[in-house]
């Protein structure tokens, strides 16, 4: 398969300024390649970067050195490193969709709009976005009765679904997803679990970050650990 990302000898660390300047390293000289249509599985222990490694994939934090050289669809490759902010918003609109750990409410915005949006965002018609929102709030088990609710009062575990059918509803074509089945039940893991996959079939790459082995062994095909900021392990599953 041709190649999807590039990452070469990203370096990471955080300056508080409010402490004095203090020096937090998060990622240190950290290098990988994926593939098109591979499913990379990123662990580690609490702390170790995983999260702030996708935050430079998806460019919400700079990196302090090195470059994350994407294939885009069109064909050209782009450092997301260093690639300017109108680039950076054009990629995420088209092709990269980030699913961080907790869904981010927007206020007095029902469920399915939430998921909905995703896809009118990309031109689709409103009314057909809504059905197929339906459609996936009803396959990931969230009850009937809160897709017209506000998803700010919901468990834990309701915001996750409507997170999680967000993100993949539009089928990206590259997908950084961050936990996405901590707070579900075993089923429902099973069912997100399967969706990715079918995305996946349709030729979505995916970084997936999680703690948890079942669903790190049926999605990965590629996995990558990290220790303290580096790469400890880069194994093919
Ligand atoms: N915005 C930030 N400002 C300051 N420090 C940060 C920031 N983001 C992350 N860090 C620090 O960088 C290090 C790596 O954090 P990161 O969130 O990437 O870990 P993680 O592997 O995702 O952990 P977890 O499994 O708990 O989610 C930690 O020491 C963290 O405190
Ligand atoms: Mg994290």
């Amino acid at each position: 398969m041709p190649t999807l990302l590039k990452v070469q000898n990203v370096s990471k660390h955080f300056q508080l300024h409010i402490q004095n300047n203090k020096h937090i390293p998060a990622l240190h000289d950290v290098s990988f390649e994926m593939d098109q249509g591979d499913i990379l599985g990123l662990t580690g222990k609490s702390g170790s970067g995983k999260s702030s490694l996708m935050k430079c994939i998806y460019r919400t934090y700079l990196v302090n050195s090195g470059t994350i050289q994407l294939h885009t669809d069109s064909g050209a490759v782009v450092d997301l490193a260093t690639a300017n902010e109108h680039e950076v918003l054009k990629i995420r609109k088209t092709e990269m969709f980030y699913c961080s750990q907790f869904l981010s409410v927007i206020p007095r915005v029902p469920a399915v709009d939430v998921v909905a949006e995703s896809l009118t965002r990309k031109g689709h018609d409103h009314a057909e976005a809504r059905a197929r929102a339906r459609d996936l709030l009803d396959q990931l088990g969230l009850p009937q009765e809160l897709w017209d609710a506000f998803p700010a009062t919901f468990s834990g575990g309701e915001q996750q679904r409507v997170n999680v059918a967000r993100a993949i509803i539009a089928a990206p074509r590259f997908l950084l997803i961050d936990e996405p089945t901590a707070s579900l039940d075993a089923k429902t893991k099973d069912v997100v679990i399967d969706l990715v996959l079918a995305l996946k079939a349709r030729g979505t790459s995916v970084v997936l970050i999680t703690h948890d082995q079942h669903t790190l062994e049926r999605m990965s095909s590629r996995r990558l650990h990290l220790e303290f900021g580096r790469v400890r392990e880069l194994a093919t599953a």
